[in-house]
């Protein structure tokens, strides 16, 4: 077992609602409890974490990697402390939870002990809060390259499509080859349409030996609040698509 908090990652094929069920995972623990603090990060390079919680930020972890890297003078020897001290000044403090966006992901050359370092930094960070949220990137990427970090429990996002039942799948594949440090992995079906549309992506994803969770249905009320750019935390109490999360929530927590 590891020190510190719980941390959550939300996973699956682009599209299929990461981002969504972060936000609303994020804000059903703190409606849960209200004396939690939260880390949220934003570990997708087309970061909208943000967007979807209704805060900006400026500065992302590539950036502050970028520069560090590009400093000709590099003092490898506290490296470490460096990237810490730098990720803290670069936390976007809300109430209840703190926002860290990821940014790009590291370009060619060898980045390999940099990023070691930076994780490390941000297990270290997560161990200040009670829980961390991470919305991943899209698809396998961050298991095989290893950007995820220790994960308690990782949510996979599948929706209707096969493709996506396909993602799940060799997630989880690749979760038990690669031997990643991910405790518990969880499914849920998102924007599901009718009781029909359960049913067939229950014995599709029953199929492939993935048993789904949770469902969410598929909410109107998401996708007016995308048209018009609005945060998607602040959806109404009753919006089934948070009723839904906030059931999510009291099991998993
Ligand atoms: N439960 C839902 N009901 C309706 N639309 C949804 C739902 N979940 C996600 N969407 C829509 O699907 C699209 C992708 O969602 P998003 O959370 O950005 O996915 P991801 O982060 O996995 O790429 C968005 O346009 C969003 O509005
Ligand atoms: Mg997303």
């Amino acid at each position: 077992m590891k020190a510190g908090g719980r941390v959550l990652s939300v996973s699956g094929k682009g599209g299929t609602g990461k981002t969504l069920i972060a936000a609303l995972l994020i804000r059903e623990i703190l409606a849960l409890r209200e004396d939690a603090c939260v880390l949220a990060v934003d570990a997708d390079a087309d970061a909208n974490l943000a967007d979807a919680l209704g805060v900006s930020f400026f500065k992302t972890v590539g950036d502050i990697r970028e520069e560090i890297l590009e400093r000709k003078h590099r003092e490898f020897f506290d490296l470490r402390t460096r990237f810490e001290a730098e990720i803290a000044s670069i936390l976007v403090e809300e109430r209840g939870f703190d926002l860290l966006v990821m940014g790009r992901p590291e370009g060619p050359g060898c980045y390999c002990p940099v990023n070691h370092i930076l994780r490390k930094a941000i297990d270290t960070l997560s161990q200040n809060y009670d829980y961390t949220v991470i919305d991943c990137e899209a698809g396998l990427e961050h298991l095989s390259r290893r950007t995820t970090q220790n994960v308690d429990l990782m949510i996979v996002v599948l929706d209707e499509t096969m493709k996506s039942i396909k993602t799940a799948v060799n997630l989880m594949k690749i979760a038990s080859e690669i031997d990643a440090e991910v405790e518990e992995m969880i499914f849920v079906a998102n924007k599901i349409t009718t009781e029909e549309a359960k049913e067939r992506v229950l014995l599709s994803a029953r199929r492939f030996g993935i048993e789904i969770a949770a469902f969410i249905p598929y909410d109107p009320l998401v996708a007016e609040y995308d048209i018009k750019g609005e945060p998607v935390v602040r959806l109404p109490e009753d919006a089934p698509s948070v009723r839904a999360v906030r059931e999510l929530v009291k099991r998993i927590i």
